[in-house]
């Protein structure tokens, strides 16, 4: 059997953006970035998106069209077989993340329907209480869920291709209406100022924790990690940029969380309502609950949460192909068999989520930035002391003049730069997790002493196979 392709140029950079734009950027964005400083959150965000989040978007994507397989199959296939448990932590990483957010999916596809009757709009805080957790949140899951398995099950090409060619343009478009339209509501102005302007003075008396908060965003939003863009990448010829390729999507992807921010901030400040609520509710409580007191209010909620849905779907579809194809590649199902399968789990770990909100809080808040952390952290010491050489060639190949010039300063940055950074963010999110907080320098040192010892045993070990 041949490996499914991407038809097209466009239609691999639209999957890819589909896998990055989504409730991370309109659900989580928001959330995090009224909890840590509104404008200095952004200015670290954006730092780590460029020097953190692309080249690691690209080095997760070399391997994925170096090897053309799934994570577990790919490390097998460029390391050896004691490597598959690299690809296992993507595996891993893929259930925490797709537990929790086809969760947040039923709420999303519940207030869609909810809009058009403006059932939330009275009691906002009532409704979400009522509707969040429990049996009718694990039927909403269910129900994204069979969405997301949907799109799967037609395939690559057919499904997820044509998908998210007609999903992420619908959303660009709905969003910028939705930005000039908010613009013109009276008092919208106080939430341009606090998503725009820095407050140098909080950004440095919470340096760290906004750092480690940002960071964590950063990847979550750019799918990094989990294996997603690994996958899609496995779809790809040689033909193509990775570091070109990298980068738009990256671009768009923060485009379009910048375009949500100018959305979602104007309309809580037009209306009153204080961002600084922070939690998973703050997106229903805050914004929907505005949203009553609005003119067209229940066209208004049908749009924004049609478009959230969207956003979201194109996203869960990435997450749960990594999955599908380890099943098709490396146990030879079918795709109609190994959708059914990986859907099944879902529905079983999702509900778990969906009645427990204390298993929805860790898996949401602190599990998906460890376990995206550490899976980047694993693939780039893989690419940059495993791999080597070749992962200098592969993301040189296809790229045209100005990429290769990058190629060095990004070998150098994902071999030993950004594996430094990661393992800070890892360590300080996991003090925090355990209750024993590590401070900065402690973390620093830690982090300096774990990477150089793991490149000490990953030279040794290849020197002496070679
Ligand atoms: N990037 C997606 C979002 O912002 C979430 C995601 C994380 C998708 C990890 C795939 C892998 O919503």
């Amino acid at each position: 059997m041949t490996r499914a392709t991407w038809r097209t140029r466009l239609g691999f950079v639209l999957a890819a953006v589909g896998s990055a734009v989504g409730l991370g950027n309109i659900w989580r964005f928001p959330w995090l970035t009224a909890t840590n400083g509104g404008a200095a959150f952004l200015l670290l965000y954006l730092l780590v998106i460029v020097l953190v989040g692309v080249p690691g978007l690209v080095g997760e994507m070399v391997i994925g069209r170096r090897s053309r397989r799934n994570p577990v199959g790919a490390f097998a296939e460029l390391g050896g077989p004691r490597w598959r448990v690299l690809g296992g932590v993507a595996l891993i990483a893929s259930v925490v993340v797709l537990s929790f957010y086809s969760v947040v999916g039923g709420w999303i596809l519940r207030y869609t329907l909810a809009s058009a009757t403006g059932a939330y709009f009275a009691a906002p805080e009532q409704y979400f209480a009522a509707i969040n957790y429990g049996v009718g949140a694990a039927g909403f899951h269910a129900l994204f869920l069979l969405a997301t398995v949907a799109v799967v099950y037609a395939g690559v090409d057919r499904g997820i291709e044509l998908a998210t060619t007609v999903m992420v343009p619908g959303i660009v478009l709905l969003f910028g209406g939705l930005a000039v339209w908010v613009a013109t509501l009276p008092g919208s102005g106080g939430g341009y100022e606090f998503f725009l302007s820095l407050d140098v003075a909080y950004l440095r008396d919470n340096f760290f924790s906004v750092l480690v908060a940002a960071a964590g965003q950063a990847l979550f939003t750019l799918s990094v990690g989990a294996g997603a863009m690994l996958t899609y990448a496995s779809y790809l010829g040689e033909d193509r940029s990775l570091a070109a390729d990298g980068t738009i999507i990256a671009a768009l992807n923060t485009g379009i969380g910048v375009l949500a921010g100018l959305v979602i901030f104007p309309l809580l400040f037009s209306l009153g309502v204080s961002p600084g609520e922070g939690g998973p509710g703050a997106l229903f409580v805050g914004l929907a609950g505005a949203f009553g007191t609005l003119p067209y209010s229940r066209v208004v909620g049908v749009v924004f949460f049609g478009v959230v849905l969207l956003a979201a779907l194109s996203s869960a579809i990435s997450i749960m192909e990594v999955l599908v194809a380890y099943l098709v590649d490396e146990h030879a199902l079918s795709r109609p068999r190994a959708t059914a399968g990986v859907g099944g789990l879902f529905l079983v770990t999702g509900t778990a989520a969906a009645l427990s909100p204390s298993l929805f809080g860790l898996l949401a808040d602190t599990l998906a930035n460890l376990v995206l952390t550490a899976g980047l952290l694993g693939f780039l010491l893989f690419d940059g002391w495993v791999l080597r050489r070749a992962a200098l060639d592969e993301y040189e190949t296809g790229a045209g003049r100005l990429a290769r010039l990058t190629g060095r300063p990004w070998y150098y940055a994902v071999a030993v730069v950004i594996p430094l950074f990661l393992a800070f963010t890892f360590l300080t999110g996991l003090g925090a997790v355990v209750g024993v907080p590590v401070s900065a320098p402690a973390a620093l040192a830690l982090a300096v002493v774990g990477v150089g010892g793991a490149i000490v045993l990953l030279r040794s070990d290849t020197d002496s196979t070679a």
